[in-house]
């Protein structure tokens, strides 16, 4: 065996998922409130945190900036009594998207912060402007040298009024984590309302912070000098319970998601109506049955920030979509570069008319298996929803992607019936 085969999912079609089990934590909360935690001389203890190497990645960020923390089962604790500035180094910056909310926290803690060029999935330009006009507006200077941004507020952080240009997921966290220490009221202006954000005010607020209206499109934060240790538990992960429910409805199965928060899912509940997936609701369960002689309808789903539908769902709704009878039209207007899975869809054998970010999915089609590659932590997963859709094995490479924003997707589909398997390349079949 080839030691450096790169490994993929092997994964056999057409098994109905049933069973039961609960979320984890939501990746794209743990990564803010990890960089919260550097906002105290306290500890701080985040529950339910999600396995994933975006995680393991920030902990490595945090290690070098002279953080100490343990992550045992679901728990991590944080003991930042050390900090006194640093940066991320490159390449740990270039490994992920959120390696740039070191910057809100060290700018308030220390009047200065610089980090290299941030990574993550490449699904558009994802430019920084937001971050640094946010920053500047709360006084401090802010420069960019070989893709590295350096900022110095020496005498502080003000409060400002900010109007965001876009409402930026990690902008408005990063302004955030800069204000909440600032001196005087900011008010965030067309900030992202996303679960994610009030999750992190929500911690905030527990370390003695003063922020009111996360969640709606004006944030106001009165700065405080000091704040204290927390101890958080994350929202439950939306996307993980949106990808496993299609996963579901792709197999026409029975499947019972525990410890979830329904109302963060409603844009993707409004969908399943559409398209004919019945979803019985609770408190925090949410309960998906179908059976195979159900037949879905086309539907179209615009993909935009919350509340509206999430674009990390729009490629797996997409890869669901192959199975609904009619056009559907699917529409990403949140990231430039989001439709990478087409093609590879189009290899199981999917009918999807694109061009620029619209779709158009023609149904219901019975696809095959192929041998495909994800490109993108949410494309891999898309290819692993059409996988178990269709008829006999599949294999998916790219599964380095997925390790980023699922703790463990395929796992968690074994436990719910389906036929698949991480395994070394043994041949040399291309894709
Ligand atoms: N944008 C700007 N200027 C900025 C920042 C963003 O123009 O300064 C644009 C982007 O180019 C994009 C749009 O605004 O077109 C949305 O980007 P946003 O900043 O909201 O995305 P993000 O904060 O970089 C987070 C999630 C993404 C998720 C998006 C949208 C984290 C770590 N990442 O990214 O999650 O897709 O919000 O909801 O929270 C994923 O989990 O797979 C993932 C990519």
């Amino acid at each position: 065996m080839n030691a450096d085969a790169e490994p993929y999912l092997q994964i056999n079609g057409q098994r109905r998922l049933v069973g039961e089990l609960r979320v984890n934590g939501a990746k794209n909360a743990a990564l803010p409130c990890l960089a919260a935690a550097l906002l105290s001389d306290d500890a701080s203890r985040l529950r339910r945190v999600p396995h994933i190497e975006d995680v393991h990645r920030f902990l490595d960020i945090l290690t070098i900036l002279g953080v100490e923390s343990e992550f045992t089962d679901d728990e991590i604790n944080i003991r930042p009594s050390g900090v006194c500035g640093g940066a991320p180094p490159d390449d740990l910056a270039a490994a992920l998207r959120a390696s740039f909310l070191v910057m809100g926290p060290l700018l308030a803690r220390t009047g200065q912060a610089s980090c290299g060029a941030p990574g993550g999935d490449v699904i558009g330009a994802r430019p920084l402007d937001v971050h640094l006009a946010g920053f500047q507006a709360l006084g401090a200077s802010v420069e960019s040298i070989g893709g590295r941004t350096i900022a110095h507020a020496p005498n502080g952080l003000r409060g400002a009024t900010i109007v965001l240009d876009y409402p930026s997921v990690l902008g408005t966290e990063n302004l955030l984590l800069a204000s909440v220490l600032a001196s005087g009221r900011t008010r965030i202006v067309n900030a992202a309302m996303e679960p994610e954000i009030v999750c992190l005010a929500e911690m905030l607020n527990s370390m003695g912070g003063r922020i009111s209206h996360a969640g709606h499109n004006t944030i106001t934060i009165d700065g405080v000098e000091r704040l204290v240790g927390a101890d958080h538990e994350l929202i439950p992960d939306r996307i993980e319970a949106g990808t496993l429910l299609i996963a579901a409805a792709a197999t026409r199965g029975q499947i019972c998601l525990r410890g979830v928060e329904p109302v963060h899912l409603e844009s993707l509940l409004a969908k399943f109506r559409e398209v004919g997936v019945s979803i019985r609701r609770s408190d925090d369960e949410l309960e998906l049955s179908l059976d195979s002689a159900t037949s879905l309808r086309a539907t179209n789903v615009q993909a935009l920030p919350y509340p509206g539908f999430a674009t990390d769902l729009q490629a797996p709704i997409t890869a669901l979509l192959t199975q609904a009878e009619g056009t559907s039209i699917v529409h990403e207007r949140v990231f430039e570069n989001r439709m990478q899975h087409l093609d590879e869809l189009r290899k199981f054998g999917a009918n999807i008319i694109a061009g620029g970010s619209v779709s158009a999915i023609n149904g219901p089609v019975r696809l095959s298996g192929a041998v495909v590659r994800g490109t993108d932590i949410r494309a891999t997963a898309a290819l692993i929803v059409a996988a178990l859709a269709a008829d006999g094995e599949s294999r998916a490479y790219g599964i380095r992607h997925l390790a980023r924003g699922y703790a463990d997707l395929p796992g968690q589909l074994r436990t719910l019936g389906a036929d698949i398997e991480q395994v070394p390349r043994l041949d040399t079949l291309t894709n």
